[in-house]
């Protein structure tokens, strides 16, 4: 049974389409997450382009320390939540850590996504192993957004949350996985915490749009857990990411400050870049 209330869509909804159409006119795509639907409203009425539904949820939603232990269930429920508040932004969902372990899997969660939490796009992390699961994915009707660079669900793989593609072979393995991931059929790249130059690299090497966060401000477009670009993240605010709601009245002053930032190129700014 699906748990998700349809809502018709307009003419201005925003779509695969306008995204490509956005990066070939050079325009930036401004991208926030959001976990519920007043935020949602609050996001879309200020003119987000994409709202995604972030398994950082575990993290900054259920107080967790990794994004590892969130379920299937949890990202449709907040997904279904998300998709309620939004008219026009396009809702990206995260698929859940082995959520996507063979294509098989992938495909059985990502209609889930779709079906029962009204996602537009599925979001999963990974470079080479991925690509016959997003070629799959792509060929059944189902959009991909493949996250690159640092992959927090791999976390305890990788010791930390780092910065990924320092190393000429990292960079070149990186930029290979993006080539390699379009050519399967993905529809947008996600790119974290990567040197700035490599992800100007990489967005100038595929048609896809790239969206970054920690990856300078080449990117297509930049996203920025919605708890942090608040200021209300507990402990140390990650070096990419910054306080919006500083010096403004109210969160809806603070959201449209961040739209008009990355639209500008104003954000990211050297100090929220990794060289
Ligand atoms: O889960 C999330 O919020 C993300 C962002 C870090 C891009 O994937």
């Amino acid at each position: 049974m699906s748990t998700f209330t349809s809502k018709s869509s307009t003419a201005a909804a925003v779509t695969v389409n306008t995204l490509r159409s956005l990066k070939q006119a050079r325009e930036k795509i401004a991208c926030l997450t959001v976990y519920d639907a007043s935020f949602a409203t609050l996001l879309d009425e200020a003119g987000i382009d994409v709202l995604l539904v972030g398994d950082s949820l575990g993290m900054v939603i259920q107080g967790r320390d990794s994004t590892v232990p969130v379920s299937m269930d949890d990202m449709v429920y907040h997904s279904a939540a998300a998709a309620r508040g939004r008219r026009r932004a396009l809702l990206m969902v995260d698929m859940p850590f082995m959520s996507y372990a063979t294509p098989q899997q992938a495909m059985v969660n990502a209609a889930r996504l779709m079906q029962e939490g009204g996602a537009h796009m599925v979001k999963l992390e990974g470079g080479s192993p991925q690509v016959e699961t997003v070629a799959q994915l792509t060929a059944r009707g189902i959009p991909v957004c493949a996250h690159l660079g640092l992959q927090p669900q791999s976390v305890h793989r990788l010791g930390g949350y780092r910065v990924q593609g320092r190393d000429a072979a990292a960079a070149r393995a990186i930029l290979q996985d993006a080539v390699a991931l379009q050519e399967a059929g993905a529809d947008v790249l996600l790119l974290e915490s990567v040197p700035v130059g490599l992800a100007a690299e990489i967005t100038q090497a595929v048609a896809i749009p790239v969206i970054g966060i920690g990856a300078g401000p080449d990117c297509d477009g930049q996203v920025l857990v919605l708890y942090d670009m608040l200021g209300v993240t507990p402990g140390k605010r990650p070096k990419f990411a910054r306080d919006f709601m500083t010096g403004q009245p109210h969160i809806r002053a603070a959201v449209t400050s961040y739209i008009e930032a990355v639209k500008s190129g104003a954000f990211p700014a050297p100090e929220h870049c990794f060289s």
